[in-house]
Protein backbone atom coordinates (compact mmCIF):
# COMPACT_ATOMS: atom_id res chain seq x y z
CA UNK A 1 0.00 0.00 0.00
CA UNK A 2 1.25 3.74 -0.50
CA UNK A 3 3.41 4.78 2.24
CA UNK A 4 3.14 8.39 2.13
CA UNK A 5 -0.01 9.10 0.40
CA UNK A 6 -1.14 12.72 -0.55
CA UNK A 7 2.25 14.14 0.80
CA UNK A 8 4.85 16.88 -0.39
CA UNK A 9 8.48 15.29 -1.84
CA UNK A 10 10.60 18.73 -1.44
CA UNK A 11 13.53 17.03 0.24
CA UNK A 12 14.55 13.63 0.45
CA UNK A 13 13.90 14.33 4.48
CA UNK A 14 10.30 14.32 3.93
CA UNK A 15 10.89 10.50 3.96
CA UNK A 16 11.87 8.64 6.59
CA UNK A 17 14.54 5.52 6.73
CA UNK A 18 11.83 3.07 6.61
CA UNK A 19 9.57 4.79 3.66
CA UNK A 20 12.73 5.38 2.32
CA UNK A 21 12.43 1.55 2.01
CA UNK A 22 9.54 0.92 1.09
CA UNK A 23 10.31 3.40 -2.30
CA UNK A 24 13.08 1.38 -3.24
CA UNK A 25 11.95 -2.11 -2.46
CA UNK A 26 8.96 -0.70 -4.92
CA UNK A 27 11.19 0.23 -7.28
CA UNK A 28 13.47 -2.95 -7.69
CA UNK A 29 9.89 -4.69 -7.93
CA UNK A 30 8.99 -2.35 -10.45
CA UNK A 31 12.05 -2.39 -12.21
CA UNK A 32 12.12 -6.50 -12.16
CA UNK A 33 8.75 -6.11 -14.52
CA UNK A 34 6.57 -7.14 -11.42
CA UNK A 35 3.87 -4.60 -12.14
CA UNK A 36 3.69 -4.98 -15.68
CA UNK A 37 0.17 -3.97 -16.29
CA UNK A 38 -0.78 -2.51 -12.85
CA UNK A 39 -2.43 0.84 -13.49
CA UNK A 40 -2.32 2.02 -9.90
CA UNK A 41 -2.64 5.50 -11.37
CA UNK A 42 -5.14 5.50 -13.92
CA UNK A 43 -7.09 8.51 -14.20
CA UNK A 44 -4.54 10.83 -12.49
CA UNK A 45 -2.50 14.08 -13.95
CA UNK A 46 0.84 15.15 -12.88
CA UNK A 47 1.62 18.41 -13.79
CA UNK A 48 5.45 18.73 -14.20
CA UNK A 49 6.40 22.45 -14.34
CA UNK A 50 10.17 23.73 -15.66
CA UNK A 51 11.87 26.96 -15.45
CA UNK A 52 15.43 24.90 -16.27
CA UNK A 53 16.49 22.68 -18.98
CA UNK A 54 15.93 18.60 -18.88
CA UNK A 55 16.53 15.55 -20.11
CA UNK A 56 16.32 12.65 -17.18
CA UNK A 57 13.48 14.49 -15.45
CA UNK A 58 10.87 15.37 -18.06
CA UNK A 59 11.38 11.57 -19.82
CA UNK A 60 11.01 9.83 -16.91
CA UNK A 61 8.09 11.36 -14.83
CA UNK A 62 6.85 11.56 -18.36
CA UNK A 63 7.10 7.81 -18.86
CA UNK A 64 6.45 7.12 -15.93
CA UNK A 65 2.93 8.61 -15.16
CA UNK A 66 1.84 6.73 -18.66
CA UNK A 67 3.49 3.31 -17.54
CA UNK A 68 1.29 3.65 -14.65
CA UNK A 69 -2.00 4.27 -15.95
CA UNK A 70 -1.87 8.33 -15.43
CA UNK A 71 -1.25 11.22 -17.25
CA UNK A 72 1.48 13.55 -17.50
CA UNK A 73 1.56 17.50 -18.99
CA UNK A 74 4.41 19.40 -19.37
CA UNK A 75 4.80 23.48 -18.72
CA UNK A 76 7.68 25.05 -19.68
CA UNK A 77 8.48 28.25 -18.29
CA UNK A 78 7.71 30.31 -21.88
CA UNK A 79 4.29 28.91 -21.35
CA UNK A 80 3.41 29.38 -17.79
CA UNK A 81 5.73 31.90 -16.46
CA UNK A 82 6.31 31.29 -13.24
CA UNK A 83 6.27 34.40 -10.94
CA UNK A 84 6.36 36.57 -13.88
CA UNK A 85 3.21 35.68 -15.69
CA UNK A 86 1.49 34.90 -13.10
CA UNK A 87 2.29 34.48 -9.07
CA UNK A 88 3.42 31.40 -7.92
CA UNK A 89 0.41 30.59 -5.19
CA UNK A 90 -1.99 31.78 -8.61
CA UNK A 91 -0.07 28.93 -10.70
CA UNK A 92 -0.70 26.91 -7.62
CA UNK A 93 -4.68 26.83 -6.89
CA UNK A 94 -5.26 26.71 -10.57
CA UNK A 95 -3.53 23.56 -11.01
CA UNK A 96 -4.65 21.90 -8.08
CA UNK A 97 -8.54 22.15 -9.48
CA UNK A 98 -6.85 20.05 -12.69
CA UNK A 99 -4.06 18.00 -11.45
CA UNK A 100 -3.30 15.17 -8.95
CA UNK A 101 0.18 16.28 -8.57
CA UNK A 102 2.41 18.52 -9.78
CA UNK A 103 6.70 18.21 -9.91
CA UNK A 104 8.72 21.36 -10.31
CA UNK A 105 12.17 22.15 -11.42
CA UNK A 106 12.52 25.65 -10.31
CA UNK A 107 15.49 27.75 -9.01
CA UNK A 108 14.67 28.34 -6.32
CA UNK A 109 13.44 25.81 -3.65
CA UNK A 110 11.45 28.72 -1.88
CA UNK A 111 8.94 28.31 -4.77
CA UNK A 112 8.53 24.50 -4.19
CA UNK A 113 7.52 25.78 -0.83
CA UNK A 114 5.43 28.47 -2.03
CA UNK A 115 3.48 25.67 -4.72
CA UNK A 116 3.26 22.91 -1.64
CA UNK A 117 1.41 26.05 0.54
CA UNK A 118 -1.20 26.89 -1.90
CA UNK A 119 -1.82 23.50 -3.63
CA UNK A 120 -3.62 20.47 -1.62
CA UNK A 121 -2.06 17.99 -4.06
CA UNK A 122 1.15 16.26 -3.73
CA UNK A 123 4.47 18.90 -4.52
CA UNK A 124 7.10 16.97 -5.92
CA UNK A 125 11.04 18.38 -6.06
CA UNK A 126 12.60 18.07 -9.12
CA UNK A 127 15.44 20.14 -8.76
CA UNK A 128 15.85 23.22 -7.17
CA UNK A 129 19.17 25.17 -6.50
CA UNK A 130 19.10 23.66 -2.98
CA UNK A 131 18.55 19.78 -3.29
CA UNK A 132 17.77 16.76 -5.91
CA UNK A 133 15.93 14.44 -3.87
CA UNK A 134 14.50 12.45 -6.61
CA UNK A 135 17.77 11.76 -8.11
CA UNK A 136 19.69 10.26 -4.87
CA UNK A 137 16.60 7.79 -4.71
CA UNK A 138 17.93 6.40 -7.99
CA UNK A 139 21.06 6.45 -6.75
CA UNK A 140 20.73 4.40 -3.77
CA UNK A 141 18.96 2.08 -5.97
CA UNK A 142 21.65 1.95 -8.00
CA UNK A 143 24.24 1.18 -5.17
CA UNK A 144 22.26 -1.14 -4.03
CA UNK A 145 22.28 -3.15 -7.11
CA UNK A 146 25.71 -2.96 -7.24
CA UNK A 147 26.63 -3.07 -3.75
CA UNK A 148 23.52 -4.07 -1.31
CA UNK A 149 23.21 -2.53 1.34
CA UNK A 150 24.01 1.61 1.44
CA UNK A 151 24.62 1.28 5.05
CA UNK A 152 28.31 1.90 6.52
CA UNK A 153 28.99 2.46 2.33
CA UNK A 154 31.78 5.17 1.66
CA UNK A 155 30.16 7.58 -0.69
CA UNK A 156 32.75 10.03 -1.44
CA UNK A 157 31.28 13.05 -3.48
CA UNK A 158 33.80 15.24 -5.15
CA UNK A 159 33.11 18.69 -7.00
CA UNK A 160 30.71 21.27 -6.11
CA UNK A 161 28.96 21.48 -2.52
CA UNK A 162 26.01 22.17 -5.19
CA UNK A 163 22.08 20.76 -4.69
CA UNK A 164 23.39 17.17 -5.82
CA UNK A 165 26.29 17.19 -2.52
CA UNK A 166 23.13 18.49 -0.17
CA UNK A 167 20.73 15.74 -1.01
CA UNK A 168 24.07 13.54 -0.75
CA UNK A 169 24.33 14.38 2.95
CA UNK A 170 20.69 13.70 3.48
CA UNK A 171 20.66 10.31 2.29
CA UNK A 172 23.85 9.97 4.98
CA UNK A 173 20.90 10.41 7.29
CA UNK A 174 18.27 7.90 6.01
CA UNK A 175 20.21 4.60 4.93
CA UNK A 176 23.57 5.24 7.33
CA UNK A 177 25.83 5.53 4.40
CA UNK A 178 28.80 7.03 5.54
CA UNK A 179 29.40 10.47 3.43
CA UNK A 180 32.03 12.42 2.47
CA UNK A 181 32.12 15.62 0.30
CA UNK A 182 35.17 16.99 -1.27
CA UNK A 183 35.15 20.48 -2.71
CA UNK A 184 37.76 23.30 -3.26
CA UNK A 185 37.56 25.74 -0.51
CA UNK A 186 34.53 27.96 -0.76
CA UNK A 187 32.80 25.57 -2.00
CA UNK A 188 31.03 23.77 0.63
CA UNK A 189 27.86 22.46 0.80
CA UNK A 190 25.22 24.15 2.89
CA UNK A 191 25.77 24.45 6.36
CA UNK A 192 22.32 24.40 7.82
CA UNK A 193 21.86 21.05 5.55
CA UNK A 194 25.47 19.70 7.63
CA UNK A 195 24.40 20.86 10.74
CA UNK A 196 21.17 19.04 10.71
CA UNK A 197 22.51 16.01 9.25
CA UNK A 198 25.26 15.77 11.98
CA UNK A 199 22.40 16.71 14.84
CA UNK A 200 20.41 13.45 13.54
CA UNK A 201 23.91 11.26 13.58
CA UNK A 202 24.95 10.89 10.06
CA UNK A 203 28.24 10.38 9.28
CA UNK A 204 29.54 13.14 7.05
CA UNK A 205 32.60 14.44 6.50
CA UNK A 206 33.91 17.40 4.40
CA UNK A 207 37.40 17.66 3.29
CA UNK A 208 39.11 19.65 0.59
CA UNK A 209 41.60 17.07 0.44
CA UNK A 210 41.38 14.85 -2.76
CA UNK A 211 43.22 12.22 -0.92
CA UNK A 212 39.81 11.51 0.26
CA UNK A 213 38.77 9.65 -2.72
CA UNK A 214 40.83 6.41 -2.28
CA UNK A 215 38.91 3.68 -0.88
CA UNK A 216 35.61 4.83 -1.94
CA UNK A 217 32.85 2.49 -2.57
CA UNK A 218 30.34 5.07 -4.84
CA UNK A 219 32.25 7.86 -6.00
CA UNK A 220 30.40 10.59 -7.61
CA UNK A 221 30.84 14.17 -9.02
CA UNK A 222 27.93 16.88 -10.68
CA UNK A 223 28.98 19.86 -12.74
CA UNK A 224 30.89 22.72 -11.90
CA UNK A 225 28.24 24.92 -13.11
CA UNK A 226 25.21 24.44 -12.47
CA UNK A 227 22.11 25.77 -14.53
CA UNK A 228 21.88 29.35 -13.70
CA UNK A 229 25.31 29.54 -12.87
CA UNK A 230 26.53 30.76 -16.08
CA UNK A 231 27.89 33.83 -15.33
CA UNK A 232 30.54 32.63 -13.12
CA UNK A 233 31.87 29.72 -15.35
CA UNK A 234 35.72 31.10 -15.61
CA UNK A 235 36.04 31.50 -12.16
CA UNK A 236 34.47 28.21 -11.11
CA UNK A 237 36.85 26.39 -13.90
CA UNK A 238 39.85 28.18 -12.49
CA UNK A 239 38.36 27.18 -8.69
CA UNK A 240 37.94 23.36 -9.57
CA UNK A 241 41.08 22.64 -11.20
CA UNK A 242 42.12 18.95 -10.09
CA UNK A 243 38.75 17.86 -9.11
CA UNK A 244 37.76 16.05 -11.95
CA UNK A 245 37.35 12.86 -12.05
CA UNK A 246 39.60 10.46 -14.77
CA UNK A 247 40.09 6.97 -14.94
CA UNK A 248 43.48 7.68 -13.15
CA UNK A 249 41.15 8.21 -10.05
CA UNK A 250 39.05 5.49 -10.46
CA UNK A 251 42.10 3.28 -9.79
CA UNK A 252 42.30 4.37 -6.58
CA UNK A 253 39.05 3.62 -5.35
CA UNK A 254 37.64 0.32 -3.96
CA UNK A 255 38.43 -2.58 -7.00
CA UNK A 256 34.62 -3.07 -6.42
CA UNK A 257 33.28 0.35 -6.43
CA UNK A 258 31.65 2.59 -8.39
CA UNK A 259 31.10 5.88 -10.50
CA UNK A 260 28.46 7.38 -10.71
CA UNK A 261 27.07 10.89 -12.31
CA UNK A 262 23.62 12.50 -12.08
CA UNK A 263 24.51 13.79 -15.90
CA UNK A 264 24.55 15.97 -18.03
CA UNK A 265 28.33 15.71 -18.06
CA UNK A 266 30.43 18.75 -18.82
CA UNK A 267 33.44 16.78 -20.17
CA UNK A 268 36.75 18.29 -19.92
CA UNK A 269 35.33 19.80 -16.70
CA UNK A 270 34.25 17.32 -13.94
CA UNK A 271 34.55 14.37 -15.85
CA UNK A 272 36.54 13.04 -19.08
CA UNK A 273 34.31 10.62 -21.44
CA UNK A 274 36.90 8.11 -20.54
CA UNK A 275 35.82 7.86 -16.73
CA UNK A 276 31.68 7.64 -17.96
CA UNK A 277 33.66 4.27 -20.55
CA UNK A 278 35.11 3.04 -17.18
CA UNK A 279 34.14 -0.64 -16.32
CA UNK A 280 33.47 0.93 -12.55
CA UNK A 281 30.65 3.49 -14.32
CA UNK A 282 27.25 2.85 -14.00
CA UNK A 283 26.45 6.62 -15.08
CA UNK A 284 23.62 4.69 -17.95
CA UNK A 285 22.40 2.14 -14.90
CA UNK A 286 21.76 5.03 -12.77
CA UNK A 287 19.90 7.23 -15.19
CA UNK A 288 17.83 4.30 -16.24
CA UNK A 289 16.60 4.39 -12.89
CA UNK A 290 15.30 7.58 -12.27
CA UNK A 291 12.33 5.95 -13.97
CA UNK A 292 11.84 3.15 -12.01
CA UNK A 293 12.80 4.80 -8.52
CA UNK A 294 10.21 7.90 -9.58
CA UNK A 295 7.50 5.05 -10.75
CA UNK A 296 8.19 4.26 -7.06
CA UNK A 297 7.81 7.81 -5.53
CA UNK A 298 5.02 8.28 -7.62
CA UNK A 299 3.02 5.31 -6.38
CA UNK A 300 3.75 6.08 -2.77
CA UNK A 301 2.60 9.77 -3.19
CA UNK A 302 -0.42 9.26 -5.59
CA UNK A 303 -1.80 5.97 -5.15
CA UNK A 304 -4.05 6.14 -2.81
CA UNK A 305 -5.82 9.36 -4.66
CA UNK A 306 -8.93 8.75 -6.57
CA UNK A 307 -9.85 10.81 -9.65
CA UNK A 308 -11.69 13.30 -9.30
CA UNK A 309 -13.80 13.05 -12.18
N1 LIG B 1 20.05 14.37 -13.74
C1 LIG B 1 19.02 15.13 -14.16
O1 LIG B 1 18.20 15.63 -13.38
O2 LIG B 1 18.95 15.25 -15.53
P1 LIG B 1 18.08 16.32 -16.32
O3 LIG B 1 18.61 17.69 -15.92
O4 LIG B 1 18.32 16.03 -17.78
O5 LIG B 1 16.64 16.16 -15.94
N1 LIG C 1 23.79 20.63 -10.29
C1 LIG C 1 23.18 20.53 -11.60
C2 LIG C 1 22.39 19.26 -11.71
C3 LIG C 1 21.69 19.03 -13.01
C4 LIG C 1 20.91 17.74 -13.05
C5 LIG C 1 22.31 21.76 -11.83
O1 LIG C 1 21.66 22.21 -10.88
O2 LIG C 1 22.30 22.28 -12.94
Amino acid sequence: APVMAGRDFLSNLDMTSAELRSVLDTAASMKRGEWRGVKPLAGLSLALVFEKASLRTRTTFDVGMYQLGGHAITLSNQEIGLGQRERVSDVARNLERWVDGIMGRVYLQQTLHELADHACVPVINGLSDMLHPVQLLADYQTIEEELGSAAGKRVVYIGDGNNLANSHIHMGVLSGSDVTIVTPVGYEPNGGVLQGALKRGAAVTLTNDLAAVEGADVLYTDVWISMGQEAEADIRRRAFQGYQVTPQMLETIAPDGIFLHCLPAHYGEETVPEATEHPKSRVFDQAENRLHAQKALLYHLLGAAKPRW
